[in-house]
């Protein structure tokens, strides 16, 4: 048992598709949320960059004194993970083996799998190196989508310029016969049911998030680090910058009008 927090973090409003559903799975637990709305996007900076930034927002949580860091950031999950967890001595989890973990046991020899995610992620090949290690014979095919993040923080998820950009970027996928195609950037949840447009029905379109908060529930079991405690967590919001839409659209995402009262701005320089 241990009451203490779950740190959570992404560059925006992108990592609360992972926070809503660690919330769900994961009743008891104490969240905390970082979004580093002042180096947002991370999609477009350099690996170096990339762990510089997660270095300091890992900091943040180790001086919240948090039992574990949930990376809910595919640019930051696939280009630091591994610096972060040689630099700091906490358990820290990031979105990719979580989904593998999933998705390897339902993935047969010569499926074809899609990828989706930010130019960071993409060139990092992370998924598709991961996947290739853990499923024999598969194909990937990457797309890199740099448009999608910003158009999610500016809330643009359901609207005309939404569906043609999503058109666009999910034209390599058509007629290919992807069985899968995996939401690598956290923020895409957010344009789900427009990509399900566009590809079908007979597409698994996978959200890490979920994932994640599956392989969280199991985690915290086995390491004896769950919160027992007979009661609804609470979840508490940090932001590196407020001058941004931040507030606006995550009490949209999170179905929460009175947001803004519960997030405090933050300086982890
Ligand atoms: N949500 C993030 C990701 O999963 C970051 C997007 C960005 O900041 O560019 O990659």
């Amino acid at each position: 048992m241990d009451t203490r927090a779950i740190g959570i973090f992404d560059s925006g409003v992108g990592g609360l598709t992972v926070l809503l559903e660690i919330a769900k799975a994961l009743y008891n637990e104490e969240l905390i949320y970082l979004g580093d709305t002042k180096n947002f996007p991370y999609g477009d900076k350099s690996k170096e960059n990339i762990i510089k930034i997660a270095k300091k927002c890992v900091k943040f949580f180790i001086d919240k004194n948090v039992k574990l860091i949930v990376i809910a950031c595919g640019t930051a999950t696939t280009q630091a993970i591994e610096e972060l967890r040689e630099t700091f001595n906490i358990p820290i989890i990031g979105i990719v083996t979580p989904t593998i973990e999933a998705i390897k046991k339902q993935t047969i020899n010569g499926e074809k799998i899609g990828i989706i995610a930010t130019e960071g992620t993409i060139r990092s090949k992370k998924w598709e190196k991961e996947l290739k290690y853990n499923i024999p014979n598969i194909e990937i095919i990457n797309q890199a989508c740099p448009l999608l993040a910003p158009m999610a923080e500016q809330g643009w998820i359901v609207n005309n310029v939404a569906k043609e950009t999503i058109k666009e970027y999910m034209k390599p996928f058509i007629n290919q016969n992807i069985s899968k195609l995996i939401l690598g950037c956290t923020h895409y949840p957010l344009f789900k049911e427009i990509i399900r447009e566009e590809l079908g029905n007979d597409v698994d379109i996978i959200n890490t998030g979920e994932k994640m908060a599956n392989y969280l529930k199991e985690y915290l079991k086995e390491k004896g680090l769950e919160n027992n405690m007979n009661k609804r967590g609470e979840c508490s919001y940090f932001l590196t910058d407020i001058e941004c839409n931040f507030i606006k659209v995550a009490s949209n995402i999170l179905q929460e009008p009175d947001i803004k009262e519960k997030i405090r701005k933050i300086n982890i320089e």
